[in-house]
């Protein structure tokens, strides 16, 4: 008999809860708004060919075989003006590719955080980062938000409570709420980590999603040396490419870099090879308004169905950009009840409690994604949300 005892970080990596719980949505039939996957029809389907042949011509052999562990260099390169029109200012030496943006958030925990140490996150967040960096064994400080996402008060009280390791924020079109930081909060968060001299993580995977509003600089724009800015083209160009990349202090950049190579030596050179033909072709500016087409109106098509549909006593967010929105319902709703009795009439959301780093919150929230669904299908998944929330005696 295999004798295996498992390392005690892997009680940790325990199955996720939301994995279990949507397991039934991949049932025939059922309508799904709690994936938070890109639409199949966003990605240039079209183009791959093109883009294969290319890679094929210009790299040749290159772009299979082994690489540099920091990234392909043209696309390391390619991405210099994309980061810059984000005013993110990097050279391609500064730029470190990653097998998405997973694969960064992996080797930060990895290379910064020992059991126990203080890892601030917003409440809710991104449970992929708890995924992340839970085998790492930190300690989560919640830390308040309100629409406008962190509250820099409540960060600050934090500081002052504690040491934190490092602070982990998604600022634009928040997983799972979508709420953006407003400048005036970019910027105190800034001073915030400059005066207390703590490293921020900000996650950016969605801020090309933008259908109405005006483009925010990054948290990493005001506060170069605090921040490692994390991004990716799977909401842009293709999810299973697997390329994510980030900036990163001149330390953390080293040591990612190591952690990497014990990891994968390297993000696919033939991935990343199309990638940078993807950005150097001009592609990603024709690809991403014929995006923001697909999801706008799905976009819209929720917000006017939640007015219409919708109980008194819910209020959800309004967000200008992202895959998401942030349903809460009065105190004593139970989003998980819910979540069964949709699931019976064939309609599927994500119960919001999920997103807390600790038990017991968000009980009357829910996640709804509307970028997998069209128009029509949003309209009869959300009047049948509202349906079985009355039933349910809301
Ligand atoms: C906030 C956030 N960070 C990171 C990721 C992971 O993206 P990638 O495909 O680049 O690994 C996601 C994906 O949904 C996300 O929502």
């Amino acid at each position: 008999m295999l004798q295996t005892t498992f390392a005690t970080r892997t009680a940790k990596m325990q199955l996720n809860a939301i994995r279990e719980i949507l397991k039934v949505v991949n049932r025939p039939g059922m309508v799904s708004l709690a994936g938070g996957i890109p639409a199949p029809e966003s990605f240039p389907l079209a183009l791959m060919q093109d883009l294969t042949t290319t890679v094929l011509r210009n790299y040749g052999a290159t772009a299979l075989q082994y690489d540099a562990t920091e990234g392909f260099a043209p696309l390391r390169q390619a991405l210099v003006p994309h980061l810059a029109a984000k005013q993110v200012t990097a050279s391609a030496e500064e730029i470190l590719i990653f097998s998405g943006s997973q694969g960064v958030l992996d080797a930060l925990g990895k290379i910064l955080i020992s059991p126990g140490d203080a890892v601030a996150v917003e409440a809710p967040t991104y449970v992929g980062a708890l995924s992340a960096f839970n085998p790492y064994e930190p300690n989560y400080v919640q830390v308040e938000t309100d629409e406008q996402g962190i509250i820099p008060a409540a960060l600050e009280a934090a500081l002052q409570r504690q040491p934190i390791k490092m602070i982990y924020l998604v600022p634009t079109f928040q997983n799972p709420t979508g709420r953006t930081m407003p400048l005036d909060r970019r910027q105190a968060v800034a001073a915030i980590i400059q005066q207390y001299g703590v490293l921020l993580v900000e996650d950016d995977p969605y801020s090309d999603l933008r259908y109405t509003g005006q483009a925010l600089p990054p948290i990493k724009h005001f506060a170069p040396d605090h921040v490692v800015y994390v991004s990716t083209l799977s909401k842009t160009f293709a999810p299973g490419l697997r390329i994510g990349f980030c900036v990163a202090p001149g330390e953390i950049y080293r040591w990612l870099v190591i952690a990497k190579q014990g990891v994968d030596l390297h993000t696919s050179t033939f991935n990343q090879a199309l990638a940078a033909e993807y950005l150097n072709g001009g592609y990603l500016q024709q690809q991403l308004p014929k995006i923001l087409d697909i999801y706008r109106p799905r976009q819209q098509a929720m917000l006017a169905a939640l007015d219409r549909y919708m109980p008194t006593g819910f209020r959800w967010t309004e967000p200008e950009g992202g895959m998401f929105l942030w349903m809460e319902g009065p105190d004593g709703l139970d989003t998980e009840e819910i979540y069964w009795r949709a699931v019976e009439k064939q309609m599927a959301f994500v119960p919001g409690k999920f997103f807390f780093a600790e038990p017991g919150m968000g009980n009357a929230t829910m996640r709804l994604n509307y970028t997998m669904a069209n128009e029509q299908t949003i309209d009869w998944a959300v009047r049948t949300l509202a349906e079985v929330i009355e039933e349910a005696g809301r």
